[in-house]
């Protein structure tokens, strides 16, 4: 018989697939963005007087690009690089990251960013106005300045009351200080054209101003992301550069699919999932293009993109994915009405004793996630009558999504979100 200590050397000796899965992980930031050099030396462009001349003016930029183009990445990574350079030249600069996806007010938003700098501001039954003001003074009182992402802009746009979008577009047009701490970099998915149209004029100008595109990843630059991202991720010669080929012409946005760089890198994983397995049984010695073909014909690869996108939904937003599941399994149809999903959304909120968010909210979450492809959505049903809308899932199956939601569900309530 094995001792232990034999057992545990055994797997250790074992030649596997993954040598540090966690890399390919879509939450994950690289040291490294191939292909975003270019957006980077802008960033650095129009953030450069926060370390020349701080407090001189507050920068305002959006970062705009469909689903998976490396905005979120870009913005982090640009953070971590000029909060060093700046701490190197003696400012005390900060880089927050808001998800306003979780966010209801620019009080929460505001909120969020007194929690991430870590300052004590007390907000009891303080206005928005009060608050920012209170905020404000204690980054003087401390010498901070601070870059602030907000990402999913786009629900803020959506869904945000009028006043508490324009706060947060026109901060300073609000708040005259004579030292401009905050700087503001707007992420979003919504073509800039598109976006002005839920602004006035005003607004208008400010967002129109700074904007970097991040357009849908070439297959040649999906290679080079891939090659990079599975360095320290699989172990040495485990995927051939024919796999990483064929993955990168399969989402490459030149040779027709949408360039998004976390679907490439989930089917790289769940390539590499499949050759893990087969391999456990004898069957595979290497992630092969095979691997890659069979995962992106399988039904996963639905339950895939969806799971991907578990990570970073919100609390509401996981909620209201459960009503559909739980829609489509309790009527045992392909689509399901919307309205009938929202019944159940809601059913969901108060036994979890959460107040449930309102109509138009609940009306862009799924527009959200259908833009996402987390879900499908049709006007009409052929024999029923009305107008009314359907949604449903890809390729997803009910049970694994369902036990993946209530998981994810219990985790986001863990933080309190
Ligand atoms: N140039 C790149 N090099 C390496 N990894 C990248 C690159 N671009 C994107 N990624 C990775 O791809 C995934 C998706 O990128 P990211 O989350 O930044 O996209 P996004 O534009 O914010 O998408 P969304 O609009 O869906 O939020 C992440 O795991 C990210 O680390
Ligand atoms: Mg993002």
């Amino acid at each position: 018989m094995l001792n232990l200590k034999e057992i545990a050397e055994s797997v250790l000796k074992k030649p596997g697939v993954f040598l540090d899965e966690t890399r390919l992980y879509p939450e994950y930031v690289p040291d490294v963005l191939p292909h975003r050099e270019e957006q980077f030396k802008q960033l650095a462009k129009l953030f450069k007087h926060v370390i020349v001349m701080p407090g001189s003016s507050s920068a305002r930029v959006i970062l705009y690009g469909p689903l998976g183009t490396g905005k979120t990445a870009t913005a982090i990574s640009f953070g971590k690089v000029i909060t060093r350079l700046a701490s190197e030249r003696g400012v005390k600069l900060r880089y927050v990251h808001v998800n306003c996806a979780s966010a209801r007010s620019a009080l929460s938003v505001l909120r969020e960013i007194k929690n991430q700098l870590g300052l004590s501001v007390p907000d009891r039954g303080l206005s928005f106005s009060e608050f920012t003001q209170a905020l404000l003074k204690e980054m003087e009182v401390e010498d901070l300045y601070a870059i602030v992402s907000l990402d999913e802009f786009d629900s803020v746009l959506y869904s945000f009351k009028k006043e508490d979008r324009y706060s947060l577009i026109r901060f300073y047009d609000i708040f005259h200080v004579e030292k401009l701490r905050l700087n503001f970099i707007y992420i979003s998915r919504m073509r800039p054209t598109e976006a002005i149209k839920t602004l006035d004029e005003v607004s208008e100008g400010y967002m129109m101003r700074n904007t970097i595109v991040f357009s849908p990843y070439k297959s040649r630059e999906l290679y080079d992301i891939l090659k990079y991202r599975a360095e320290g991720a699989f172990y040495p010669g485990v995927v051939g550069d024919d796999v990483f080929e064929y993955v990168a012409n399969l989402v490459g946005y030149d040779t027709g699919g949408d360039g998004n760089a976390r679907k490439a890198l989930a089917i790289l994983y769940a390539a590499g999932k499949l050759a893990e397995r087969e391999m456990e049984e004898g069957r595979a010695s290497r992630v092969l293009v095979d691997h890659v073909r069979a995962v992106s014909a399988s039904e996963d690869l639905g339950l895939i993109h969806v799971l991907d996108s578990l990570n970073y939904l919100s609390l509401h937003q996981l909620l209201l994915l459960k009503a559909i599941a739980l829609g489509l399994r309790e009527t045992g149809s392909d689509y399901v009405n919307i309205g009938y999903v929202e019944e159940v959304y809601r059913r969901l909120c108060r036994n979890l004793g959460l107040e449930p968010r309102k109509h138009t909210q609940v009306y862009y979450y799924v527009t959200e996630l259908a833009s996402r492809g987390v879900v499908m959505t049709r006007k009409t049903m052929k024999g029923r009558r009305g107008r009314s809308s359907y949604v449903s899932f890809g390729a997803a199956p009910l049970d694994s999504l369902l036990s993946a939601l209530e998981k994810a569900i219990a985790v986001r309530r863990e933080v309190g979100e």
